[in-house]
């Protein structure tokens, strides 16, 4: 008999728990494991040994149900960046000792392309230290920017929500007879997939967004502004999709990053707000979706959730099979009738490496998404989300604070 441990990673999806469960129920079936462990705040909780038993907190059908529809990390989560074991080996060290001391045989990690880092260093690790613990990688984050993944679970939740309240903002937006301009900014960092995917509500016969910014393309505040003016000329009320992540002036942003180095991005919709006030001068207003767009579950695809849980459950197979430094990543077999299958790949062909929108879904003026991407990103919004409430409210499950740090 084995115990394992999982844990999760990065910024919160509203999918990851539904991943958490996939392994839980997974590992439960299996009688060779005994038991499963939850590491508080991703891999710091496998450094100092803070562990959760997950089957007493677990306790029934219903509590596995109100975990998959419960938003962010129940484990919290860490952006935590493990040194290269051959220069520093002390956390290492005292991972290696956590499994011992736990006997853990099989460690899942949930988490976007940072944390496959660790997934690649520490099977590395454990290989060269002839440690027998598999640690496998199952994905997540609204980004969508993992490498050989058709897409990453988390996602298809947030495009829903920004597609749905960019539709709702749509309806608010007309109200006036004056002009409005209303700049929507949009998160997954250097990848535009999340942006892109407003266009969805080109399929339901809106003209918004008129206007769709991503990363993957040069952004130039002229062409910007001469687009706004041209749209403003066919249409009275004006609507941006801009990325988070797309270049902008020094200053705009904190300057502040995190410990892989990347950026806190936030603040270009009200940058872009203020120079339309000033060279145009009509109504406008900026909206920022910030973690809404990543927490919404209320707005969440039962597509995503569905195959969240999947692909955690595939994780633990994954495992008892005997692999290592291994990802379950999503093959998509079709569009239509949507299909897909889980497959593996090695954590090193996907940790810190980026995949960026296909540029021939980007229109040639670089400002709006071509309809054929549509298929790509419609099924993965597909099916709403049964929701257990409790006065009106989604109801959540949650763990104490006390045992978060
Ligand atoms: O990587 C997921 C993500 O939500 C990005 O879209 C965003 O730029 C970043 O995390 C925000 O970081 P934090 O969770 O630290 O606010």
């Amino acid at each position: 008999m084995m115990n394992i441990a999982v844990a999760q990673s990065g910024g919160p999806t509203c999918a990851i728990n539904a991943s958490l469960v996939g392994v839980f129920k997974e590992a439960l079936k299996e009688s060779t494991v005994d038991a499963i462990f939850g590491s508080i705040n991703g891999i710091e909780g496998m450094i100092d040994n803070h562990l959760v038993d997950m089957k007493s907190m677990i306790l029934t059908n219903a509590d596995m149900e109100l975990l998959r529809q419960t938003p962010s990390t129940v484990l919290g989560s860490c952006r935590y960046k493990l040194p290269d074991w051959h220069e520093d080996e002390d956390v290492y060290i005292k991972i290696a000792n956590t499994m011992k001391q736990r006997n853990i045989g099989a460690f899942f990690y949930i988490g976007g392309n940072d944390s496959m880092d660790t997934v690649n260093k520490l099977s590395e690790y454990f290989a060269n230290i002839e440690l027998d613990v598999k640690v496998i990688g199952i994905p997540k984050t609204i980004d969508n920017d993992l490498c050989i993944t058709d897409h990453t679970p988390g996602f298809g939740s947030a495009a829903k929500y920004v597609a749905t309240t960019m539709h709702e903002i749509t309806r608010d937006s007309i109200v006036y007879s004056i002009p409005s301009v209303t700049i929507v900014e949009i998160m997954g960092r250097h990848a535009g997939w999340l942006t892109a995917s407003s266009a969805v509500l080109h399929a339901m016969g809106e003209t918004a967004p008129h206007l769709i910014y991503v990363p993957e393309r040069a952004f130039s505040l002229d062409s910007f502004l001469s687009d706004v003016r041209q749209e403003l000329s066919k249409h009275k009320a004006v609507i941006v999709a801009v990325s988070e992540g797309i270049e902008v002036p020094e200053g705009v942003q904190s300057g502040l990053v995190d410990n892989f180095g990347h950026k806190y991005l936030s603040g270009i919709g009200k940058y872009l707000e203020d120079i339309v006030r000033s060279e145009i001068g009509c109504k406008v207003r900026s909206i920022e979706l910030n973690v809404m767009q990543r927490c919404s579950s209320h707005l969440g695809s039962k597509t995503d959730i569905d195959e969240a849980e999947e692909i955690g459950a595939a994780g633990v197979r994954c495992a008892l099979k005997g692999n290592t430094g291994k990802i379950v990543v999503f093959k998509r077999i079709s569009d239509a009738p949507y299909t897909v299958k889980i497959e593996t790949a090695n954590a090193s062909d996907i940790a810190n490496k980026e995949k960026f929108l296909p540029d021939e879904y980007i229109n040639s003026a670089g400002n709006n998404i071509r309809d054929f991407a549509l298929d790509y990103f419609m099924p993965l919004i597909q099916g709403d989300l049964n929701l257990v409430t409790e006065h009106g409210i989604p109801k959540h499950f949650a763990i104490h604070e006390s045992v978060l740090k």
